[in-house]
């Protein structure tokens, strides 16, 4: 058994021999585990890499509009961004953090069919997707400088990972989580949310904005994520509590407190769904497989029927264009 002990050790264990290391450790968190046999390593670059790299000076430009509209995405506020979410709220770290969903995967995984929305999706596409759903809004236009930008970053984190390495081999891909040991429990969530998470997002879920500044976004309502985002899923929002919350301390929160937060979270009220027919059952059924079948969208909770109104937050529109089927024909 090889122990793992440095950057060197890691990025062996998982083939990478014969491609020069960034200097610095991964960035990983102490209590997040380490890379298992087999398992695909990949340690993003940093934005003082860019400034090092030998690319065109215009494609470093770009590449830092990229980061900067996903750090702080809400200068599209109003445009594309209807809630208090900034790409960075969900993948930390700049978007590079495992199991904080780093988005770097998407750039060597698609084109790829993907199964919420049962077709080829592109890396502008996926991006789309959370523009739809977690930021409650609309995207930039495909080829836009914006959504181009956007990408470049996605693919700068990426460098030097093969294309088409396969997903489900990627160290820290996702929100990953085990099973709880008890069904998970509003009530014990509630408690939990009240002793480790008010504090910055607020008893009422609605976080704290001063002015346009997000300081702490919010977890239900509607300045929060639609019931189309995939978060709203239990598995993956535990996934993300237990990696990720609260912040600073990855890990502190058990298993089975994650799956209890989540089910007290995703209990809330939140935006319409974009893809609603006008009937929540309908908009549900529509969507089990694919989707809903993790989410409590359509299931009566804590006596209310969620998703059940036309509530679509701050926007004005309920589906974005970008949504749109494909034909191959
Ligand atoms: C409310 C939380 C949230 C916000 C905000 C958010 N995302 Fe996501 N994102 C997710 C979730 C959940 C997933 C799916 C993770 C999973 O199931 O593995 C995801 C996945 C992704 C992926 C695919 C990663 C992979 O492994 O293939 C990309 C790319 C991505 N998001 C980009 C963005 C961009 C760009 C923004 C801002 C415009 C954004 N996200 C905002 C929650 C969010
Ligand atoms: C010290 C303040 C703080 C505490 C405590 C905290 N969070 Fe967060 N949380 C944040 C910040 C800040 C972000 C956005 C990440 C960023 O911008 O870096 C965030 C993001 C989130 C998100 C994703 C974005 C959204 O609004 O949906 C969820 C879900 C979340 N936290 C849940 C929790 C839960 C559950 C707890 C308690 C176990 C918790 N947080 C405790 C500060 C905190």
């Amino acid at each position: 058994m090889v122990k793992l002990t440095s950057a060197l050790s890691i990025s062996v264990l998982a083939g990478w021999a014969g491609v020069s290391l960034a200097a610095e450790p991964p960035r990983i968190p102490v209590n997040f585990p380490q890379p298992e046999a087999g398992q695909y390593v990949h340690v993003p670059p940093t934005l003082a890499d860019l400034e090092e790299a030998t690319i065109h000076p215009e494609l470093k430009r770009v590449i830092r509009r990229g980061h900067d509209l996903f750090v702080n995405t809400q200068q599209l506020r109003g445009e594309n961004v209807f809630n208090d979410m900034n790409c960075s709220s969900c993948h930390l770290g700049e978007g590079a953090q495992p199991f904080s969903a780093p988005v770097w995967p998407a750039a060597v995984v698609l084109p790829n069919f993907r199964s919420k929305n049962q077709q080829v999706n592109s890396l502008e596409e996926r991006i789309a997707g959370c523009f739809s759903f977690s930021m409650n809004g609309k995207p930039p236009e495909y080829g836009s400088d914006n959504l181009l930008a956007l990408a470049a970053y996605h693919q700068w984190l990426a460098k030097g990972v093969p294309i088409y390495q396969p997903g489900d081999s990627l160290y820290g891909r996702g929100y990953p989580i085990g099973q709880p040991d008890a069904e998970p429990s509003y009530e014990r969530g509630q408690v939990l949310y009240e002793a480790n998470c008010s504090i910055c997002h607020a008893e009422n879920g609605g976080g704290l904005r001063v002015g346009d500044d997000v300081q702490y976004p919010a977890v239900w309502g509607d300045a929060s994520y639609n019931w189309g985002a995939g978060i709203t899923r239990i598995s993956t929002l535990a996934g993300f509590i237990h990696n990720n919350m609260p912040l600073g301390q990855p890990r502190s929160m058990s298993v089975q407190d994650s799956w209890d937060l989540a089910d007290y979270i995703n209990s809330q009220e939140r935006p319409q769904d974009p893809r609603y027919t006008g009937d929540v059952a309908e908009t549900r059924a529509l969507y089990l497989d694919t989707f809903h079948k993790s989410t409590y969208y359509g299931l009566e909770k804590q006596g209310r029927l969620l998703g059940d109104h036309d509530n679509l937050g701050e926007k004005d529109f309920l589906k974005p264009g970008a949504l749109r089927p494909r034909f191959f024909e």
